[in-house]
């Protein structure tokens, strides 16, 4: 009898499963995403597949869209998810500056919203709806990363001083101005420099809204043209800028020592190659991972971390920071 009586709810456990599945309403989770620009290596190389992979291995449906650097677009972009009834907006700002139209529109339509790569700018503007977070990194560990990376090469090369003057004369490719990963790397990977008591000259710096190869390029073969043999240090905010300076200079038959950031492929092969001195790994995997985890707990209502191993740092910018590494010659073929 008891058997009986085992079987009968087995039974009628997956009877009641059956029924939650095909009656009613659809209960799959559709998350509406952008990014700011397919033509970002780091963003539309590492994370758009990423974020792909694992919608799969979650069992949600994710759209991506590109906003084409142009953040009225994203605007109209997110008014269509939102007509469209997704459950749950994972947006890349084209503008950091922006995110308040974006949390507005999400508030509007009370549906949860997860910011990511770029953080807003805007000062308390997290705080202006409980269903928006943030998923990251902490920008300023980048770029004491590359600087402490830099100044260990540079303290181990003396040669690297090729004036003899005790200074690093240096260009720097800056990516987005006003996007905090881009202020924070150009801060901090100088001050390296200089905590440790090495003057720096700054010969030149670019900034580039879209943060790609063939602008870097263009403005890397004018700086040769420009300082020439008086460029010591080539600092690039991240990799596909520093792939840019690397063509130019194969080209123009000069060599200086270049670093980047974001680890990607083809940097690490740059680095085992000779041709790159080091880069910091910008993890897009966990970051994609986390935007997604926080995302479908949103949508379902829970505690965003809920049954994750991610931790919000704060109330006030709610971010989940995913961490840096250094990738160097010697630890690259770890990656
Ligand atoms: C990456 C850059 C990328 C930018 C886009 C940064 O975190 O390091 O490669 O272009 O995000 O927002
Ligand atoms: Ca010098």
């Amino acid at each position: 009898m008891k058997k009986f009586i085992a079987l009968l709810s087995v039974l009628f456990l997956s009877a009641a499963l059956v029924a939650c599945d095909n009656g009613g309403e659809d209960t799959t989770i559709t998350i509406g995403a952008n990014i700011y620009t397919f033509g970002d290596n780091f963003m539309n190389g590492v994370v758009r597949p990423a974020l792909e992979d694992y919608a799969d291995h979650l069992g949600v449906v994710i759209d991506i869209v590109d906003s084409e650097n142009d953040q009225g677009k994203l605007n109209d972009q997110v008014d269509v998810f939102i007509e469209s009834g997704v459950d749950v907006l994972c947006i890349n700002l084209v503008d950091p500056a922006a995110a308040g139209t974006i949390i507005e529109k999400a508030k509007a339509a009370d549906i949860p919203l997860i910011l990511y790569n770029k953080e807003a700018t805007v000062e308390g503007v997290m705080a202006t709806y409980d269903k928006v977070w943030y998923v990251g990194t902490n920008s300023a560990q980048s770029g004491i990363i590359q600087g402490d990376m830099m100044l260990a090469d540079w303290q181990a090369n003396p040669s690297w001083d090729k004036n003899g003057d005790g200074k690093v004369q240096y260009v720097l490719l800056k990516g987005e101005s006003g996007h905090p990963d881009a202020e924070a790397r150009t801060t901090f990977a100088v001050k390296s420099f200089t905590d440790a008591g090495i003057e720096v000259e700054e010969l030149a710096l670019k900034d580039s809204s879209t943060w790609n190869t063939q602008e870097a390029l263009d403005t890397m073969a004018s700086w040769i043209t420009s300082y020439g043999d008086s460029i010591e240090l080539v600092i690039s905010n991240n990799d596909g800028m520093a792939f840019g300076a690397i063509t130019a200079m194969e080209t123009a038959g000069v060599d200086f020592p270049v670093y980047g950031v974001d680890a990607l492929d083809q940097a690490l092969q740059h680095i085992k190659d000779g041709e790159m001195n080091g880069t910091v790994l910008n993890d897009g995997v966990n970051q994609a991972r986390a935007t997604l985890d926080l995302a479908v707990n949103a949508a379902r209502g829970v505690d965003v971390t809920f049954a994750t191993a991610w931790e919000l740092d704060n109330t006030t910018t709610k971010a989940v920071r995913v961490d840096y590494l250094a990738v160097t010659p010697e630890n690259v073929d770890e990656f």
